[in-house]
């Protein structure tokens, strides 16, 4: 297990907050729920403090179990904080929000980020922060694939068990996540690695064979037994398959809601220090490694109002598949899985001149 050596957990909070160029002028909140989490509240006021900023905390007192993604079905979009105006206007006062409860997907985080505060999502386990700190190189690197993905008109993707789906881009922005944030109003996840887009509503289709090894949150499982699945313009239409298949099936099917069958984010993952086998000893957190393995495309079903979207349903699904080959305007990006674009290879893969 990663420790942080001589360094505090508000030591690393600090040099986060370094990275998010926080100044002394600034206002820092730190949001938690119940009893969530509070040493991490503890850690980043203390690290605002000490870098001169102000600092305060907001903390809910009902605690919503389904948005951490460890008990029940993982429900995003409806978090305690809605019922809480008050609570809503302080975080809006703030210049950096660090969220540790998951307000990804609500309207509130919108509002917040339209109040010009940046935003900070932090509730993985330390150790995992630790692993995966994040630094300029990622940054850049992620930065370059997203102006990639936002020149291009289609994306397409495969892999050897079948997949071949085409999405239309060029409705929804390019969402860029490299674990730090330091620009008014930009959401971001400590920590992450990877970039992504949405195809047009009814712009996605083809078909999709997810792969033995394959991972699937919010099961925090590896896939077994080939999943097909049959997209029809933004819509799955067809999951068929065994085990796998028929688990996924299940629970798109436990929402009752006909917008769980629309199709989320699509991107890739960039982080070389995230590994794909982390899982298989380390089930905590949401699942950043898993999210954020370098070459993974992570597709991914249900919600996209964090794109600017309409569809709002709490079924959402992340798929991180390995070995696809990723195309930009028939341009190759991701080839078998390996990163084929200089500027976007991790430093150890890049062929010196
Ligand atoms: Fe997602």
């Amino acid at each position: 297990m990663t420790s942080l050596g001589s360094d505090t957990f508000s030591d690393l909070c600090a040099k986060e907050l370094e990275l998010c160029g926080l100044k002394e002028t600034e206002i820092v909140a730190v949001l938690t729920q119940g009893d969530e989490r509070l040493e991490y509240a503890d850690a980043f006021l203390g690290a605002a403090e000490r870098l001169g900023a102000t600092a305060f905390h907001v903390r809910l007192p009902r605690q919503s179990p389904n948005l951490g993604g460890d008990v029940g079905s993982w429900q995003v979009g409806t978090t305690p904080l809605a019922a809480n105006r008050p609570a809503v206007e302080a975080l809006k006062a703030a210049d950096l929000v660090i969220d540790t409860m998951f307000l990804l997907f609500s309207k509130e985080q919108l509002e917040i980020q339209e109040a010009g505060a940046r935003m900070l999502l932090c509730m993985e386990p330390i150790e995992h922060l630790v692993q995966l700190f994040p630094n300029t190189n990622l940054r850049e690197r992620v930065e370059f694939g997203g102006d990639l993905l936002g020149k291009a008109s289609e994306l397409r993707f495969t892999n050897k068990l079948g997949t071949d789906v085409r999405y239309r881009l060029g409705s929804y922005p390019v969402i860029t996540e490299y674990g730090y944030t330091d620009e008014p109003g930009r959401w971001d996840h400590w920590p992450s690695g990877f970039l992504f887009t949405g195809g047009a509503d009814d712009g996605v289709d083809g078909k999709i064979v997810i792969a033995p090894g394959d991972i699937i949150y919010p099961f925090k499982t590896y896939v077994q037994t080939p999943i097909h699945l049959t997209i029809e313009s933004g819509r799955i239409v067809d999951i068929h398959g065994d085990f796998d298949a028929n688990l996924l099936a299940d629970y798109m099917a436990s929402f009752d809601d006909e917008k769980a069958y629309g199709i989320a984010h699509i991107g890739w993952g960039l982080n070389e220090r995230a590994r794909w086998s982390y899982l298989a000893t380390d089930r905590r957190g949401l699942g950043m490694h898993g999210r954020s393995f370098y070459g993974n495309v992570l597709f991914s079903t249900g919600p996209n109002q964090e794109l600017g979207g309409t569809n709002d349903t709490q079924c959402h699904v992340d798929i991180p598949m390995r070995g696809c080959s990723l195309y930009l305007d028939n341009e190759p990006i991701v080839v078998d899985g390996e990163v084929v674009v200089e500027e976007m290879k991790a430093a150890h893969l890049v062929k010196s001149a």
